[in-house]
């Protein structure tokens, strides 16, 4: 069976927060944000509800595909605009789709469980899937904490994801999650984000490598084959170190944390966007997606595109 990535759309707040302006209320300056996290501004506003709105309407348009032609849609969110209803249920609603919608909470690799989801439910009779990675993380920062309002941010992100019996996007994928880890990375209801930075920063490396080469060995491919690595974008030191252990040069990363901060489950359809714009997506290449998050969890892939 075949799943082919046929559009994407991207909705990110117009509001851009410079690390400057962060300078101005925090005890933090650009320097030392660009140096320890290589992000230099971000996008702050908006609802995981409007920016998914506005992400899923733009893939559907970049897919030529009508609200009615999605079977289902999985919002990837740690950030829901409510407990109940799921945010996805209002997306729906908003985009025409008439069609089961709900949420996926896998942290900052929620966009990539939500696109494993989506090829198990291509597999069993669905024709097309949305896929839509929406953040709201603004509300849940501390203002006050320059340990975590210097790193998050808001935006969306969003692909379909259509059955093709002859022809395959996806080719392999490596999952997991250790809740041993959960108090390393965490936000209690109407607490904010909280963080071990140097404890997550270490595993996030360790899995992004071991996922990766996973992924890789899955796909009959070595890390020589791919050209590109679409990381889940929380630190360019984290994609550094694990592009270097991947032995991948740096050239190859798609990175954009220096304009939109970490993002969570939007950042690497984001970053997809980011680089097919630039023309760096090419028919036949391989191309590694890889995300990590609270959980901990992780998820990696290795895609061929086919268009
Ligand atoms: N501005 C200025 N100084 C800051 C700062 C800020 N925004 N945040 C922390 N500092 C200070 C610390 O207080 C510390 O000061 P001290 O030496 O006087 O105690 C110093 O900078 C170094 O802090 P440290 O935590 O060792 O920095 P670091 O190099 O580990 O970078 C992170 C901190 C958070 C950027 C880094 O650990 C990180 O990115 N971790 C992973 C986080 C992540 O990606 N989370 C999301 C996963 S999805």
């Amino acid at each position: 069976m075949g799943a082919r990535f046929i559009g994407w759309g991207t909705g990110v707040p117009d509001r851009i927060v410079t690390n400057d302006e962060l300078s101005l209320t925090l005890d933090t300056n650009d320097a030392w944000i660009t140096e320890r996290t290589g992000i230099k501004e971000r996008r702050i506003g908006g609802t995981a509800k409007s920016l998914g709105v506005i992400a899923g309407n733009r893939a559907l348009e970049d897919a030529g595909v009508e609200p009615e032609n999605i079977d289902f849609l999985i919002l990837a969110t740690t950030t829901p605009d409510r407990i109940a209803p799921a945010t996805a249920v209002l997306i729906a609603h908003e985009m025409g789709l008439s069609c089961p919608a709900m949420d996926l909470n896998a942290a900052c690799s929620g966009f990539m469980y939500a696109v494993r989801t989506a090829y198990g439910l291509l597999e069993t009779g669905n024709k097309r899937v949305l896929v839509i990675g929406s953040e709201n993380l603004s509300r849940w920062v501390d203002w006050s904490d320059r340990n975590m309002a210097v790193l998050l941010a808001d935006g969306a992100g969003a692909t379909v994801l259509e059955y093709d019996p002859t022809e395959n996007d996806l080719l392999s994928f490596s999952l997991g999650a250790e809740g041993a880890d959960a108090d390393l990375l965490t936000c209690e209801h109407e607490g904010f984000f909280q963080m071990d930075g140097a404890e997550v920063f270490r595993r996030a490396v360790r899995v992004v490598v071991d996922s990766a080469e996973k992924a890789m060995a899955m796909a009959g491919i070595t890390s020589d084959d791919l050209s590109l690595v679409i990381p889940h974008q929380a630190n360019i030191r984290i994609i550094q170190a694990a592009c270097q252990r991947l032995n991948v040069e740096m050239d190859r990363a798609v990175v954009v944390l220096d304009r939109y901060g970490n993002t969570s489950s939007a950042s690497i359809p984001l970053a997809f966007f980011d680089a097919r714009e630039n023309d760096r997506v090419h028919k036949g290449d391989y191309a590694l997606l890889t995300g990590f998050g609270a959980g901990m969890t992780w998820a990696s892939a290795v895609v061929r595109w086919s268009k």
